[in-house]
């Protein structure tokens, strides 16, 4: 079995990681699906729970569902748990209609506006607008937000909340979703509009793929929480855990999707101060190495107490450096997982420099590795 896994490694150089909704909308740090669907297919029955404490945009919950398990989610970003409901959950003929209709009519409004003017909208207001979003952006982000709200179905309105979500960082004066810096635009009128209806057209066939194959016996629960405690998950109840938990000082999270959730009306804070191994807590607040053991003993102490009796966590982690020192993250979980009443089976580690979940290219030259952790409950 665990030569499957191995063999996962070599096979991912090249493999289409975009296939069905799992390019729907950027997120960082995606691990490849080809991952999950294979520790499924080798570790999982149909049936079972697969649970992701850390599932940022759902690669696992979208694998399990295709796969037959039920699918049970947890992430500290808001952004994230809406973008993981809707690529997760399958879509039916009537609210496929009801999304075309929509694009339609976004689409006559393109035409209309071209030749009769603009009509006047008061736009929404967010934190840092007119610093980071052009007026006529604005005002064509408030209209379709608008249109969005007039609908009822909740799962196509989220989906079009997700379809603006994955445009705004191109609309807005931010040089690209890993470059905070305002440049100019120079964004046309209607832009925003047309590629918004570009967007739709092409999540929609995406979305359609996934429904069809999705095993509609299978359930999906998602929550919006902090993974140091998971007191809403029965103990002893999951079949089998998949995640990736942040890798520390590399990223914010929250950073990433700041703009997005302040038009959706989605809590930035509550990610700010409790997503765990951010840039902010460790390259700004310069908190240590131990802060960053306290904060995942507390999620794998979860993770044990909700996971079945010999049942299997994977985990997808990578070294880390806090205060110039590489932390080689395999060793303190060797360390502390098993006093948690883990054994761990098996350690998989490779060089980041081949290839590597992580878009900053500098992360491999320190000397970091990625791992997948082979964890069983066995006490
Ligand atoms: C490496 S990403 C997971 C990516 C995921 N495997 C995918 O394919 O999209 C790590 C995730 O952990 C989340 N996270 C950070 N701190 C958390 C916490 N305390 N509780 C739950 N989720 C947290 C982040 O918001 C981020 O989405």
């Amino acid at each position: 079995m665990v030569k499957t896994i191995r063999e996962i490694q070599s096979d991912l150089n090249g493999a289409d990681t975009s296939y069905l909704s799992h390019s729907m909308h950027p997120y960082p740090a995606k691990f490849p699906p080809q991952l999950p669907k294979l520790i499924l297919q080798n570790y999982a029955i149909k049936g079972q729970s697969v649970l992701d404490p850390f599932c940022g945009s759902g690669t696992t919950l979208v694998e399990a569902r295709l796969f037959g398990a039920n699918a049970i989610g947890v992430d500290v970003n808001g952004l994230s748990v809406l973008l993981s409901q809707v690529k997760a959950t399958q879509l039916y003929p009537e609210q496929f209609d009801q999304i075309e209709r929509f694009i339609s009519k976004i689409d006559g409004e393109i035409i209309h506006w071209k030749l009769s003017g603009r009509p006047a909208i008061i736009v929404k207001e967010i934190e840092g607008q007119s610093h980071w979003f052009q007026q006529n952006v604005s005002e064509e982000i408030t209209f379709l937000l608008n249109s969005i709200e007039l609908l009822n179905d909740c799962n196509v309105k989220n989906y079009l909340k997700i379809v603006l979500s994955s445009i705004i960082v191109r609309v807005s004066n931010q040089d690209s979703d890993t470059r905070f810096a305002a440049i100019k635009k120079n964004i046309s009128d209607c832009y925003t509009l047309e590629i918004y209806c570009k967007k739709a057209k092409e999540y929609n066939s995406r979305m359609s793929a996934y429904s069809k194959l999705v095993d509609d016996k299978t359930e999906l629960k998602l929550f919006n929480a902090d993974s140091r405690n998971l007191d809403f998950i029965d103990g002893n109840s999951i079949d089998l855990i998949i995640t990736s938990p942040p890798y520390a000082n590399t990223y914010d999270y929250y950073l990433y999707h700041k703009f997005r959730k302040r038009w959706l009306d989605l809590d930035v804070k509550f990610a700010q101060y409790n997503e765990i191994g951010s840039r902010r807590e460790y390259s700004s607040l310069k908190e240590n190495k131990e802060k960053w053991n306290v904060d995942l003993i507390k999620c794998f102490k979860e993770m044990h107490r909700v996971l079945k009796m010999n049942h299997l966590a994977f985990v997808i982690i990578g070294d880390s450096v806090i205060k110039k020192e590489l932390v080689k993250i395999e060793k303190e979980i060797s360390i502390f997982a098993p006093i948690i009443g883990f054994r761990v089976n098996d350690i998989l580690t490779s060089d980041l420099a081949g290839h590597s979940k992580i878009f900053n290219p500098t992360y491999a030259q320190k000397g970091k590795k990625e791992h997948i952790i082979i964890m069983e409950k066995i006490k």
